[in-house]
């Protein structure tokens, strides 16, 4: 029996053993129904701001074959010295790896941790061996070769644990790094580079004076594990010094479950330029990003006409839609402090690339998906709550076989009052439409992604072009307690 059935029939029934066709009409019974009138939405988990008197790290840099040890390492996230998890010596979180498409991975990755882990390249479109399938576990004290060419466009992707059932902490607890792929497009571009390219690795953390904690209990299932200290690569509200002219911020939102309604306290416009699989057609201005865990964004910000002294901050601001745990409130993420005045010459371009729209009627089939909760009162903290078409994460069941090169129009329906980012491994996709909540994509939705995020009650229809490598894949909700509670399915390329 996995342990998840284990804990599903073991938690609400102490000491007696129910025939399972009683279990199961029991369950039935229960699913969306809140049968003790709790609000099993969850409460928000207010942010609380430092000083902004930290300067942001910016992760070094690596290439793709430089070797990674997923290990314990001490961090110094907001004052003192925390225990926290990296993948090198130098702290919390991973190094950039950058390379140029075509490029090759060769990683030596060492498992230095005292349980298992493994490494998904989240983003990119690799042979199912190499992509870290929650099942291809790498043990404690084991290594594994990571062996794959990249030949997909420019984008930032990023890398993690996967390992069934001790993903969320690891992550939490710091394994998580960007990986950027550059491309002669791109660099056409003559986009900010250097030190003007900052990344931003945005994600919130529960932090006491002996660490980062993570214990969720069966509430923060429900909402995931949102906590009060909000870093930017590692430090808690920290500042960067900027001259006036135009940064590239590539944002990763590596966080578990929070999810950010980026601004800027001038309220200038982000020009966003690209997400999850690269550069967008268009440069699109916004004043609003919703980025939800998972989901990349590629935005130009201007500081020029910003007087030396001035400051601006990235903020969250508050936002509705999204259930009773997220958006309540308004908060300052990090601070940009104007330093030194330049002349910038840079003009954003007006064509970044070019994207054929995916059309709906080539698409051979169509897959819909439910998400579901079964919602349970009296805090019982029984797993599988996060539900898929009925279903949760069984690495013994294939959910879907996928014809290998096809299109596919997929479509995920929320009918919960939580938020659920959906992600897809192996594929970029095209959103196609969203209906119900918001009603409308966001001008950050468009070219080609990986994670979408559907607020309660949204339906959105994505079209996937699926690639020719066979194998088992995952798709999952993006926030990592949902995912470990089982709102995960595979599908096959066949
Ligand atoms: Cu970043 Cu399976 O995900
Ligand atoms: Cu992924
Ligand atoms: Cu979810």
């Amino acid at each position: 029996m996995k342990r998840r059935e284990f804990i599903k029939l073991s938690g609400w029934s102490t000491g007696s053993v129910l025939a399972g066709s009683t279990v199961l009409a029991f369950l039935a019974s229960c699913r969306k129904h809140d049968m003790g009138g709790m609000n099993m939405n969850g409460e928000p988990v207010e942010v609380i701001e430092g000083a902004f008197t930290k300067l942001l790290p910016i992760p070094q840099e690596a290439t793709a074959t430089a070797p990674l040890t997923a290990q314990a390492v001490s961090a110094n996230i907001s004052g003192n010295n925390v225990a926290a998890l990296g993948y090198s010596a130098n702290g919390i979180l991973g190094p950039t790896i950058r390379l140029n498409q075509g490029g090759n991975v060769n990683i030596n990755f060492r498992n230095a941790l005292s349980e298992k882990t493994n490494i998904h390249w989240h983003g990119l479109k690799i042979p199912a061996a190499m992509d870290g399938h929650p099942e291809s576990i790498v043990n404690a004290g084991s290594s594994f070769n990571f062996l794959f060419p990249v030949t997909q466009r420019a984008a930032l992707c990023w890398y993690h644990p996967h390992a069934d059932g001790t993903t969320a902490k690891q992550v939490a607890n710091g394994l998580a790094g960007l990986f950027i792929i550059n491309d002669s497009e791109e660099s056409s571009l003559n986009l900010p580079s250097g030190s003007n390219e900052l990344p931003l690795v945005i994600q919130d953390k529960k932090l006491t004076a002996s660490g980062i904690q993570y214990n969720p209990a069966g509430d923060e299932i429900m909402t995931g594990y949102i906590g009060e200290t909000v870093m930017v690569n590692g430090a808690a509200s920290p500042y960067a010094e900027v001259a006036t002219r135009y940064y590239r911020l590539r944002i990763l939102n590596g966080s578990n479950a929070r999810i950010y309604n980026l601004a800027l306290s001038n309220n200038a416009n982000f020009v966003v330029i690209g997400n999850e699989g690269g550069l967008l057609p268009q440069p699109v201005s916004t004043k609003f990003v919703l980025l939800s865990p998972g989901e990349r964004l590629d935005v130009l910000v201007n500081f020029a006409g910003q007087a030396v002294g001035s400051e601006v901050f990235l903020e969250s601001r508050a936002f509705t839609g999204a259930g009773t745990a997220q958006g309540q409130q308004s908060f300052r993420i990090m601070k940009f402090k104007v330093t030194q005045q330049v002349n910038d010459s840079f003009v954003v371009p007006s064509t970044l690339s070019t994207i054929t729209p995916l059309s709906a009627s080539a698409a051979s089939r169509t897959r819909t998906f439910t998400l579901d909760v079964m919602q349970m009162s009296g805090g019982m903290n029984m797993g599988g709550m996060h539900q898929i078409n009925g279903k949760v994460y069984d690495a013994m069941r294939i959910d879907e076989t996928v014809a290998a090169g096809a299109l596919e129009l997929w479509e995920f329906d929320n009918q919960t009052d939580e938020p659920h980012p959906m992600h897809l491994h192996g594929v970029q996709f095209q959103v196609l439409q969203r209906t119900g909540g918001r009603n409308q994509l966001l001008p950050s939705e468009g070219g080609w992604k990986d994670t979408v995020l559907l607020l309660p009650k949204e339906k959105v229809r994505i079209l996937v072009p699926f690639g020719n490598e066979r194998g088992v894949f995952v798709m999952h909700c993006h926030n990592l307690e949902h995912e470990e509670d089982g709102m995960m399915l595979q599908f096959e390329i066949v």
